[in-house]
């Protein structure tokens, strides 16, 4: 394949739904009594892992495109599977179905690829332990995840990683737990799984950085519209800015502010980008996103990034490290060595495609450092 650069270009664009609220929507549609009808669902091959996991566990799932309907029966009806439960290349199907299954009343086992079979479960398998669920797992908590679930104990549980995934997980738990279960998250991380709750008739409270649900929790089937996936617009909207003469509209895309800290960052440093209203169902925000070649933001980006922004960007570092070649002062990306952690290093994955493409950049045990 040959790949030319573009001199410039001027479009208008949609991005699928997003992928973590997709996956969201359909535990929940499957978790509920009623049908629930998402529309823009993610078209990834993770999220339609969830879906059928879902249906290797007794739930009717109607695909047409983008648009699925769950025909719930409430959690009391999931059945034990025939087979294992396969998530594929998905950590967020995994850990957020184990939080569910932890409180059914038989046995499972979820599997994945060999890259999902790699990543870190201890994360998930200590607080569900805890609430009550038996977990059997490979050696230092790696999956296939065997869950014996039952009556769970809530459970107060402070992050000991800053980890939509984990928060998710015990959340989900706790809808099967008699009493209020909270999920104490000193960092913030993406909300979807707090925003969800209350489309499906259970309230959340949060509050000072501590979220609760008190269980056992009833769902009801609804109706939501996904927005498009900030984590694949971003791609496009780093090309608009960097190519001279270029103009983008993404339309209809999720900026739920924990979700958008690299947008925050771009807008910060002077990019050209202005939001128009969107419709969007549910409780997410959504906008268009025009944004158009910036050399402004050369010089205005910072030249360093860490710390508690770093959860809400996560997803957004490789493509923040394209940005970074191209500013004056360079880029240090530091506290984000969860990202060693994901389907690939994508530190390592990252630097030596870099690399390859003669950009100077040196790898850093938690980021990178580029020149
Ligand atoms: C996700 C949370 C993040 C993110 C992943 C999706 C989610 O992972 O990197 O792509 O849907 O909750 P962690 O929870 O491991 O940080």
């Amino acid at each position: 394949m040959i790949i030319r650069p573009l001199e410039s270009f001027n479009a208008s664009i949609k991005v699928p739904g997003d992928k973590s609220i997709s996956h969201r929507y359909a535990l929940l549609g499957g978790s509920a009594e009623g049908d629930t009808l998402i529309h823009n669902y993610s078209s990834s091959r993770d999220c339609h892992s969830t879906l059928s996991c879902l249906e290797q566990l007794g739930v009717e799932v109607i695909r047409k495109g983008t648009e699925i309907r769950i025909r719930g029966r409430g959690l009391d009806h999931w059945s034990s599977p025939c087979e294992d439960l396969d998530a594929g290349n998905s950590g967020t199907t995994i850990r957020l179905l184990s939080g569910l299954l932890a409180g059914r009343p038989f046995q499972s086992t979820i599997t994945g690829d060999d890259s999902l079979s790699a990543r870190p479960m201890l994360r998930i398998i200590e607080p569900l332990e805890k609430m009550g669920a038996e977990i059997t797992s490979r050696e230092s908590g790696l999956p296939p995840l065997t869950i014996t679930g039952g009556r769970l104990k809530p459970l107060t549980y402070e992050l000991p990683v800053a980890s939509a995934q984990v928060k998710s997980c015990v959340l989900l738990a706790g809808l099967s737990a008699a009493g209020k279960t909270s999920v104490i998250d000193n960092v913030p991380t993406r909300d979807h799984t707090e925003r969800a709750l209350p489309l499906f008739g259970v309230p959340v409270s949060s509050k000072g950085g501590i979220i609760s649900v008190t269980g056992p929790a009833k769902l009801k089937g609804t109706e939501v519209t996904v927005p498009g996936d900030m984590s694949s617009a971003v791609f496009f909207m780093a090309a608009a800015m960097l190519i001279p003469g270029s103009r983008l509209t993404v339309e209809g895309v999720g900026v739920n502010p924990s979700r958008s800290a690299l947008l925050q960052l771009l807008k910060e440093g002077g990019s050209d980008i202005s939001e128009e209203s969107f419709q969007s169902g549910g409780s997410e925000p959504c906008c268009s996103l025009n944004v158009s070649y910036c050399p402004r933001l050369f010089k205005a980006f910072p030249s360093i990034i860490r710390g508690s922004l770093i959860p809400n960007l996560i997803d957004e570092i490789p493509i923040l490290a394209v940005i970074g070649a191209h500013l004056d002062r360079g880029l240090t990306v530091r506290d984000a060595s969860e990202l060693r952690k994901k389907e690939s290093d994508r530190i390592h994955a990252v630097v030596s495609k870099m690399k390859t493409l003669g950009i100077g950049i040196e790898e850093l045990e938690d980021g990178f450092y580029i020149t």
